[in-house]
């Protein structure tokens, strides 16, 4: 197989962040009416940002077809990976701007060697009112059982596994990789932790596991979890999303309705994920329909990738640098208004939603894998 060239988003140009950049490090302050380190990130459509998506590597130990390519994947140079001291900092400020939630995604968190250690710094950052700030991972499951004791410990609040399938032959198949007895041991592992609520997360796909949701739903009961089905996105670092092949969530939720009579449940906020009870409840099952019932209208999250680029939204085509701030030289008493100020240009910059369902939508250049779910 070729490999796939992988060119990284358009950056925002230097000049125009810098100048918002000035704007804050010059403490200009409320009494000017710009933005300070401490005033909460609203953007131009009145969202108020709450949520930071942490991305810790672009590696894993799967490699989904829905995400990465099978091989002539251009990993992120290794001295452009963000250190746990850097990935603090920019936390610090974010959670004094109002951010409350991190959530640590990858490639696969777990592949990062200091990840428990990531874990207890962030866990120990409180926002403006000495709140707490909540720290969440999404992973495939893979290295849990040794890990999560440790990552308990160091204060994680809550863990999504991603499970597409219970079917050995298929998760082979799907993820090129023949690991599902370690994945099914990580969410024992989470089911008989107190991390609650667990979710369990599997991209719904067309003669792949559209068979299967239900026996799904089910396993997720089992371990005491949520299921959450997924609309596929156009994130493939292959490029081979096809909106025809999509399972919808209407689709979903039929298939579901066989089984279980699904009531919505109401109150969604800003989460991805709309919710229905089933036959009732206490149980329910979510569907993240990014693709056919789109939810930027609330969104509250912004993103962080390995390599220090922020980013406003899964599919936007320009990157916020921070790499640099924290690292020409600049005075060690200015970099904390240098991050502030591209937190808020990459919020200002953020559009009203995607434009999957746009005829001139452009996937971005980077695959899930070095975004961050
Ligand atoms: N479409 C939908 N979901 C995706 N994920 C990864 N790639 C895609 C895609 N193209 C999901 C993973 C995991 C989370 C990080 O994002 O299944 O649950
Ligand atoms: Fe790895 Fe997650 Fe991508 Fe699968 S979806 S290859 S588990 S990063």
């Amino acid at each position: 197989m070729s490999a796939i060239p992988v060119t990284i988003g358009r950056r925002m140009p230097l000049a125009a962040a810098s100048e918002r950049l000035d704007a804050s490090a010059q403490g200009a302050g409320s009494a000017s009416g710009r933005p300070v380190i401490g005033d909460a990130l609203v953007d131009t459509h009145g969202r108020v940002h709450r949520d930071l998506r942490i991305s810790l590597t672009d590696r894993c130990s799967l490699r989904c077809t829905y995400c990465m390519p099978e091989q002539g994947n251009e990993w992120l140079a290794k001295t452009s990976i963000l250190t746990l001291d850097e990935i603090e900092r920019i936390a610090r400020v974010a959670a004094a701007d109002g951010i409350t939630t991190f959530r640590l995604t990858g490639g696969e968190p777990l592949l990062r060697t200091d990840i428990v250690e990531v874990v207890r710094r962030l866990a120990a950052i409180t926002g403006p009112t000495g709140a707490p700030v909540e720290i969440a991972m999404t992973t495939n499951g893979i290295r849990l059982p040794e890990l999560l004791p440790g990552l308990i410990e160091a204060g994680l609040n809550r863990l999504n596994i991603s499970i597409d399938t219970l079917r050995r032959d298929r998760f082979h198949e799907l993820t090129r990789r023949d690991r599902l007895d370690d994945v099914l041991e990580g969410i024992a592992a989470a089911g008989a932790s107190d991390l609650r609520p667990l979710k369990l997360n599997a991209v719904a796909m067309r003669d792949v596991n559209d068979d299967e949701l239900v026996e799904l739903v089910e396993f997720a009961i089992a371990h005491d979890a949520q299921m959450r089905f997924i609309e596929q996105m156009p994130l493939d670092a292959g490029h081979t999303w096809d909106r025809s092949r999509m399972v919808t969530q209407d689709e979903i939720l039929q298939a579901l309705s066989r089984r279980w009579t699904l009531a919505p449940v109401p109150g969604r906020g800003g989460a991805p994920a709309a919710r229905w009870t089933l036959d009732g409840g206490p149980h329910s099952v979510g569907v993240i329909a990014s693709v056919t019932a789109p939810f930027c209208g609330d969104c509250d999250r912004l993103r962080l990738t390995a390599d220090g680029q922020l980013r406003n939204c899964l599919f936007s085509t320009t990157e916020y640098d921070v790499l640099p701030i924290l690292r020409d030289g600049r005075p060690a008493d200015t970099v904390d208004a240098g991050v502030d100020g591209m937190l808020r240009s990459c919020v200002h910059g953020k559009l009203p939603g995607h434009a999957i369902n746009d005829p001139a939508f452009l996937q971005p250049a980077r695959g899930m894998n070095a975004i961050g779910g």
